[in-house]
């Protein structure tokens, strides 16, 4: 049986009404900088697909978006490693295009590392990175963020996009798990 996400949230660190208007303005700044481009969002899934849906419903210059999954290798379940696995690619070809990749949250900053320079091999026009969360006290690979919702400090949360053994994605805030109080569900 699942635990309700109350038996072990620690707090709310950023409130629904915290993310909603800081992801309005998110989508001003890209409307304005994209004005003319041919913008292509990517989102890396899972965690990054409430992000990307709030997002692009503030962006209001035409663009496209497409998914891809990735994995690393020989991860834990919460620290990635340097490497990534392709799970699922692209559907589009990125090539000449403005490419918007957008994330949940860079931590080691691995994992949108090797993203980033698979990417660049398929020769898009433009290629920046919009991360909701930045948590910079534990990166390992430094990544260039031209677009920034939050700095959080290095805590495991939840919420919003993020999971907790895949559940609790649905959750409309980012918030923070008490470890003593987590019953992991495949320990
Ligand atoms: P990185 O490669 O260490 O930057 O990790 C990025 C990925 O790790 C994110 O896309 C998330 O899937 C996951 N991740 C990192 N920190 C958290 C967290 O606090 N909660 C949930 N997932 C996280
Ligand atoms: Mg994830």
């Amino acid at each position: 049986m699942m635990q309700g996400h109350e038996e072990f949230l620690e707090e709310v660190l950023i409130t629904e009404e915290e993310l909603q208007s800081r992801i309005r303005e998110l989508g001003a700044e890209i409307s304005e900088d994209y004005q003319g481009k041919d913008l292509h969002l990517i989102c890396i899934l899972r965690g990054g697909v409430i992000f990307l849906t709030d997002l692009m419903r503030h962006i209001n210059v035409p663009h496209s978006i497409d998914f891809m999954a990735v994995s690393s290798y020989g991860a834990g379940a919460r620290k990635s490693t340097g490497q990534v696995r392709i799970t699922l690619d692209l559907t589009a070809s990125i090539r000449g295009r403005d490419v918007l990749l957008v994330e949940d949250i860079i931590d080691s900053g691995n994992t949108i590392a090797s993203v980033l320079e698979l990417l660049k091999t398929r020769h898009p026009k433009s290629l920046q990175v919009c991360t909701l969360l930045d948590k910079p006290e534990n990166r390992e690979t430094e990544v260039p963020i031209h677009y920034r919702g939050f700095t959080l400090p290095d805590k495991f949360v939840f919420g919003y996009g993020l999971d907790i053994d895949e559940f609790y994605r649905d959750l409309p805030f980012i918030g923070v798990v008490r470890a003593d109080k987590y019953i992991p569900r495949n320990p």
